[in-house]
């Protein structure tokens, strides 16, 4: 379960990126956050990985606080970060290994989940080679089993489909429907609606630092139901951009 609770961050020079976010993911639920560009998606999910530290509000990873117990919450999550940038001079290989050491991952336990994961993103050849040799797609996925290898309860994924290749983006959305089928969370953001309408049992849309919707794709139609994602999106930030805020 993620809980954000009057979340706000105003960057130095002054740029109030998240304003006032309050809003629940449930465990057992998947959640798409959606957005234009510079609305603050990534500014938000940086404060819930704690990595970056909110100016003012908190935010609650499965009941652990993220300011007052790093550990706890960094136990149970998986990130993904926007940017793949990963330690170029190490093998895949080696920079699993290192990661899995981190989270005290055993070894029996990381080399079924290895072969397993590096199976599903067909990554198993690649893996003995250095990073800096990877595609940005493959980075991406070196990335997304790393992140994956301690089970970690809450997935919290920035743009994670961006350079998978077809269908390494459908393991990606099957994996991600069956963790919350086991009961566990996953948050993403994207700017690939048609993923968000299909895949996501709620949808928020954050717009210049506010929550301007959140619901499931039926209450955010408000009753219009033939409306796709698209619509709807186009709608409210072209509302807000009028300055006519629409919740
Ligand atoms: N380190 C920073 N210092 C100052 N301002 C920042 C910083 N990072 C982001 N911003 C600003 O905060 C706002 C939100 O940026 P953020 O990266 O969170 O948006 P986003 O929704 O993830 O956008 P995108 O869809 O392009 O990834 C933007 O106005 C951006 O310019
Ligand atoms: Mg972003």
């Amino acid at each position: 379960m993620i809980e954000l609770m009057e979340v706000t961050k105003v960057y130095k020079g002054g740029v109030k990126a998240v304003d006032n976010l309050n809003f629940s993911v449930n465990s057992g639920e998947l959640f798409g956050f959606i957005g234009p560009n510079g609305a603050g998606k990534t500014t938000t999910i940086k404060m819930m990985v704690g990595l970056l530290e909110p100016t003012s509000g908190s935010v609650k990873i499965d009941g652990y606080d993220v300011k007052t117990n790093p550990l706890d919450v960094k136990k149970r999550i998986a990130y993904v970060p926007d940017d793949p940038n990963v330690y170029e001079k190490l093998t895949g290989l080696e920079y699993l290994n290192f990661i899995a050491d981190v989270y005290n991952v055993p070894s029996t336990v990381r080399k079924e989940r290895m072969e397993r994961l590096l199976n599903v993103f067909e990554m198993t050849s690649s893996v003995g080679s250095l990073i800096e040799s990877y595609s940005h797609g493959m980075r991406q996925k070196i990335i997304l089993i790393g992140a994956l290898l301690h089970d970690p309860s809450v997935w919290i994924l920035d743009e994670p489909m961006v350079g998978l290749d077809p269908r390494a983006a459908f393991e990606l959305k099957t994996m991600m429907r069956e963790h919350c089928e086991q009961g566990h969370t996953v948050f993403f953001s994207t700017h690939v609606l048609e993923v968000a309408e299909k895949l996501c049992d709620r949808i928020g849309i954050i717009d210049k630092g506010h929550l301007i919707a959140c619901g499931t794709l039926d209450e955010l139609r408000h009753g219009q139901q033939n409306e796709s994602l698209e619509q709807l999106f186009l709608q409210l930030t072209d509302a807000t951009a009028e300055g006519t805020e629409s919740e």
